[in-house]
């Protein structure tokens, strides 16, 4: 008897149904460095013919500077694409307090909710780890630790019994309390700021699954994810132990926002012309002298989350291709090339030795890596103005050689130079 289909019939639908469905592709900017490459800018840019931007991970550690006509912007949390009023911005696994799904729109966007630091600013001052690490101080890694040892509070809590969710923020703070005695919190009087919080938000949330769902596999649409911090401050893969709580690499994008990894399609990598550092931790490159001071006060390096003094320091290749292995990024936005406009002679580090002998990785072990000695390539400097520069022909050949050798040395095509911080100071190269 025959049922009128066969098994194969049944599974080559199935394949044919899977490959249909594939759905819309994401695309992704990240970090290639230590946080601070301009992916704000990039992502900014990208968004005016994007329908959805993204955040997946990290929280209001990060700090976004985008300037459009004129008017400097400063984001968090929020997604650098809410400026593009077109876009819908979504906050995948809201870190502040290890959430799930949020979505914002522009009038809506109160701050959202910063719940650790509201409930526990005291252990933020007190917290001596906090200060080795040199961290933000946002409340991050308590957050990312209260998530791993599943006593965090999410926004899907939040969102539901509201005399349940009292009853854990109790416990958490009794949690806390029982570690840092002298701490104070009137629970009573945060309760409350949260249940108002909630309702505020409550018409903006999402389940993250399923809004990405529906991006992906309803009507062709460009869906851009905007990574917060970077390569070398992965949780996982970055300068441990003076990293930041998350995975700021590829992963993070499937693990925040529930995203299959077949979905995501470019990986743009952001790197500034040089290199730059908040906070403590080995860097390689670094200048302590007129080199690091010039890059520091002409970049404007100072930290938008923190307003320290960023430090600063040549190109890195050796951490470029490093970020490259990880996150196989399709092509690169090389940030503040007219940075680099007045300086006599450019260094680049090429590679990293220890005791005269090359070391061919990137060393896992922070006292190998304050260790290393950089071997650098040197390149007379252009001596020119580029901050007008709009395209390839635009910039001197001095410029475009030190372009031309770092796209080859990292096996990435540059697709954008910076010359500039605002949206038209790109040069778009292909
Ligand atoms: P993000 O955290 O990666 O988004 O980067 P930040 O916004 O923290 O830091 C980058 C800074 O450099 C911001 O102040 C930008 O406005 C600025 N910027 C970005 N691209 C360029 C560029 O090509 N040239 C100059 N001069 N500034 C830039
Ligand atoms: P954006 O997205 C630069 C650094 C902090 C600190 C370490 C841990 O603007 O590039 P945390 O508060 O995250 O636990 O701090 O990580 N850091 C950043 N540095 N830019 C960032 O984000 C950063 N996010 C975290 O300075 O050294
Ligand atoms: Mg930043």
């Amino acid at each position: 008897m025959s049922l009128g289909w066969s098994a194969n019939d049944h599974k080559s639908a199935a394949v044919k149904r899977a490959r249909n469905d594939s759905g819309n592709k994401v695309s992704v900017v990240l970090g290639a460095q230590w946080g601070d490459e301009g992916k704000g800018k990039v992502v900014d840019l990208l968004a005016t013919e994007s329908a959805v931007v993204c955040r997946c991970q990290g929280g209001n550690n990060a700090g976004h500077t985008v300037v459009v006509d004129e008017k400097e912007y400063d984001f968090h949390l929020l997604p650098s694409g809410i400026i593009n009023t077109k876009c819908t911005s979504f906050i995948g696994e809201k870190q502040s307090l290890a959430v799930q799904c949020i979505t914002v729109t522009l009038e809506d966007s109160i701050g959202v909710l910063t719940v650790y630091g509201r409930l526990f600013p005291k252990i933020l001052k007190i917290n001596k780890f906090s200060e080795f690490i040199g961290t933000t101080k946002k409340g991050i890694g308590p957050t990312y630790a209260c998530k791993a040892s599943r006593t965090g509070l999410r926004i899907c809590d939040l969102m539901a019994d509201f005399s349940e969710f009292s009853t854990r923020v109790k416990n958490l703070v009794l949690q806390y309390q029982s570690m840092y005695p002298a701490l104070k919190v009137d629970v009573e009087s945060e309760l409350k700021k949260l249940k108002d919080y909630a309702e505020r938000i409550r018409p903006l949330v999402r389940d993250g699954v399923y809004f990405m769902y529906d991006a992906i596999h309803g009507l062709p649409k460009k869906i851009l994810v905007e990574g917060a911090n970077a390569a070398l401050l992965d949780i996982d893969f970055g300068t441990y132990p003076f990293v930041t709580s998350s995975n700021c690499t590829v992963g993070g994008v499937c693990t925040g926002l529930g995203i299959p990894p077949a979905n995501i399609g470019d990986v743009y990598g952001v790197s500034k012309a040089y290199t730059t550092r908040v906070g403590i931790g080995a860097f390689p490159t670094e200048q302590l002298n007129a080199v690091g001071e010039l890059l520091q006060t002409r970049g404007h390096e100072v930290g938008v989350t923190t307003g320290r003094k960023r430090r600063c320091g040549w190109l890195d290749l050796v951490i470029l291709k490093y970020a490259h292995m990880i996150n196989g990024f399709t092509a690169i936005a090389l940030t503040k090339l007219d940075i680099l406009d007045v300086l006599d002679e450019i260094k680049v580090g090429v590679a990293y030795k220890i005791n005269g002998k090359r070391v061919p990785y990137f060393p896992a072990n922070m006292e190998v890596l304050q260790k290393v000695e950089v071997e650098y390539e040197t390149f007379s400097g252009w001596k020119t103005d580029t901050s007008a520069a709009r395209k390839w022909s635009d910039l001197p050949p001095k410029a475009q050689n030190y372009i031309r050798f770092v796209e080859n040395r990292i096996g990435v095509p540059i697709k954008w130079v910076g010359v500039g911080k605002s949206r038209e100071c790109m040069i778009q190269m292909f």
